[in-house]
């Protein structure tokens, strides 16, 4: 952190987005206007029992392929008062060919969501992965204007007033965030430049005014340079929006959480100060942990991600409640984790609040009595 309690990095943006050449820099200018800035939080209704008192609500991503296990059924139900459907509104899922929508599996979790009293959330409007093919062959900037338009008048149109809020922007911040091209390079960066993330934010405020729109992204909890640099890339994102005229209302951090690394807790803190020093609520979208370099055995597990949750957590909290808590699933026995990042010897992730029996890790109880108290 910087001595006036800025996270570092910030003094190196606006210099970043001065640049003129890089195709991944987001200059005022190429901000549209329009829109309303709402400064309010996310309020966001507590579930009736059977679930836990609150103050900051759980969630957790549901798939609808796993619908037919009824113990699976049964966790979200007893331990979520929000869900959201993890795969099932991505792009090309729900929009696999210009003129075909496939609403059903997505329909199959925010209805069941809808009959347990749940809120729920959608995820994702803008992303790099998950485009359709139709979609990646598009390079001319009207037709990818179209297909956006098209695409969020359809989508966020059919589900407006039913979603507490979507992922508007999923990891448009680049990988690596070099300071001359600090957005992702995607098929949207591409064909509009910089300006298909205040496009986004305008269409589905247009398209579902009561959603909290948010900005979605990873690794920005983490102590290091590359880490700095992300959190100052949202910020800046964030105040570019607002200066357009533009309402965002959260920055959604998604909190892999690699067991090995460790949390960067005053930039953290001061990540949301600054943010809600702007107006914009914080969430945790996509909480998980990721074990691969942690040596096998559950205990070990266990006791690693206690230790990294428990440092997130303080962090995220440091600067007021977040506006939700949300895991990227519940139960290890259905996760990404284990396909992407395996332990090398075999053994398998703990990733998840919940272990492949159902049985609640130490670390759900961490998160039980953080919510609980705030
Ligand atoms: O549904 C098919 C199934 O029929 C088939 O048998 C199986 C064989 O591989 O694949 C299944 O589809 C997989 C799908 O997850 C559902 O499990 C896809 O191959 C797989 O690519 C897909 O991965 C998802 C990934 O995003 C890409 O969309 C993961 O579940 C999901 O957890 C992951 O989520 C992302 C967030 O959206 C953004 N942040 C990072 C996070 C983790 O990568």
């Amino acid at each position: 952190m910087t001595e006036d309690g800025e996270p570092r990095g910030r003094r190196e943006v606006p210099a970043i987005l001065a640049a003129k050449t890089s195709g991944g820099s987001l200059t005022r200018r190429s901000l549209l206007a329009g829109g309303t800035l709402a400064l309010a939080g996310m309020p966001m209704a507590q579930a009736a029992s059977p679930r836990p008192a609150r103050r900051v609500p759980f969630g957790a991503a549901m798939q609808a392929e796993h619908l037919g296990d009824a113990r699976y059924r049964a966790l979200f139900r007893a331990h979520c008062d929000l869900v959201l459907p993890m795969n099932e509104l991505k792009f090309g899922l729900v929009h696999p060919e210009p003129e075909r929508f496939d609403f059903a599996p997505a329909d199959a979790v925010l209805d069941l969501a809808r009959a347990e009293g749940q809120d729920a959330r959608g995820h994702a409007v803008i992303w790099w992965n998950e485009v359709p093919p139709w979609l990646a062959a598009v390079t001319e900037p009207g037709a990818a204007e179209r297909a956006l338009r098209q695409h969020v008048e359809t989508v966020v149109g059919r589900y407006a007033g039913r979603l507490a809020s979507w992922d508007v922007v999923n990891e448009v911040v680049a990988h690596e965030a070099p300071p001359d091209a600090p957005l992702r390079d995607t098929v949207w960066l591409r064909a509009l430049g910089p300006r298909h993330i205040p496009l986004a934010f305008a269409a589905v405020a247009t398209a579902d005014p009561q959603a909290k729109l948010v900005l979605n992204d990873y690794d920005l909890e983490f102590e290091g340079d590359r880490y700095d640099r992300r959190r100052a890339t949202v910020l800046e994102i964030v105040r570019q929006l607002q200066e357009a005229g533009l309402r965002i209302d959260a920055v959604g951090i998604q909190g892999h959480l690699y067991a090995e690394k460790r949390i960067d807790i005053p930039a953290l803190a001061a990540f949301g100060a600054a943010l809600r020093r702007l107006g914009i609520a914080l969430m945790v979208t996509e909480l998980d942990v990721i074990d691969w370099r942690i040596p096998g055995g559950a205990a070990a597990q266990d006791a690693a991600a206690a230790r990294i949750v428990g440092d997130f957590l303080e962090g995220v909290f440091a600067a007021g409640r977040p506006a939700a808590v949300i895991a990227w699933g519940l139960t290890d026995r259905y996760s990404w984790v284990d396909d992407a990042m395996p332990h090398a010897d075999g053994t398998p992730s703990r990733p998840l609040p919940f272990d492949a029996d159902y049985r609640p890790k130490p670390w759900f109880d961490l998160i039980e009595r953080r919510l609980r108290d705030g």
